[in-house]
């Protein structure tokens, strides 16, 4: 009996591969795709220093091809990146070889980076917040969560997260996948300060 039924299991398995799994991200096409990026988020997707290009390198694949999938469609305006990057005519399969590519790329041994922290910052009040009410979601070393769909914080540059949370107070861009997200309006310029330098100082090398 549960020989057959085992059996039945392997043969339908089998029936449904084509149809359930997508391709095996293409690593090679990824890497050439990354050139288009590299103008501007660096050969290793390091970004710049100063945050005016995030990093990429070893950021998830679920948040890069989610980020990726919202600048494509217009969600999420910068038309350079779409335009001369050619994310606009890139497709789904090539998206997930590029984020495949780009999340595998082991920065503290090609890049290593080192997030500073910015001055003026009450770090133990940054860390009371942030334990308080990020940590849900971004995890307790704000190395994000796959659960969640949310991205690391730590090792992204401190003024880029400060743009986004600046777009997030405006609804420039929906944080947390909600609409009706609140997370950011209540807090005062130097506690999202605090915050992020907080944050800094879990940067993961
Ligand atoms: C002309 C410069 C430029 C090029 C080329 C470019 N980008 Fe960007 N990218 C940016 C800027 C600037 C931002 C941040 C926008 C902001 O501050 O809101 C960004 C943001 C991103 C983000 C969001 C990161 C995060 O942490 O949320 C992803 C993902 C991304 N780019 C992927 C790519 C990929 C993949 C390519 C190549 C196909 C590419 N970019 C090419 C300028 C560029
Ligand atoms: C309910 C879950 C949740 C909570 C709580 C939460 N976040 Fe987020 N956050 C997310 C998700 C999900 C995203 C990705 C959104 C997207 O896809 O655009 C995100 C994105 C961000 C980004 C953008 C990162 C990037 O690389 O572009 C920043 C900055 C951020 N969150 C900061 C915070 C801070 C600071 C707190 C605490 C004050 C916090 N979040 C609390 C779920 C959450």
């Amino acid at each position: 009996m549960k020989h057959t039924l085992t059996r039945s299991l392997l043969v339908s398995l089998v029936a449904l591969t084509p149809l359930t799994l997508q391709a095996e991200p293409d690593m090679e096409r990824g890497k050439a795709l990354n050139r288009q990026c590299a103008l501007c988020h660096g050969f290793h997707g390091q970004g710049v220093l100063g945050g005016k290009y995030p990093r990429l390198a070893g950021l998830p694949e679920y948040y890069l091809v989610g980020m990726m999938d919202k600048y494509k469609k217009g969600v999420l305006d910068y038309q350079a990146m779409t335009v001369v990057g050619g994310l606009r005519n890139l497709s789904d399969e090539d998206l997930q070889s590029l984020a495949a590519y780009l999340s595998d790329v082991d920065l503290g041994a090609v890049s290593p980076l080192d997030i500073p922290t910015p001055e003026g910052a009450d770090l133990d009040n940054g860390e009371d917040l942030f334990q308080g009410d990020c940590k849900t979601c971004h995890g307790r070393k704000a190395e994000g969560m796959k659960r969640k769909e949310s991205p690391p914080l730590a090792g992204q540059y401190t003024e880029y997260l400060a743009r986004q949370i600046a777009m997030f107070k405006k609804k420039e861009r929906i944080h947390a996948n909600d609409e009706e997200d609140e997370t950011f309006a209540e807090y005062e310029p130097q506690q999202i300060k605090d915050i992020l330098a907080y944050i800094s100082t879990l940067d993961d090398k």
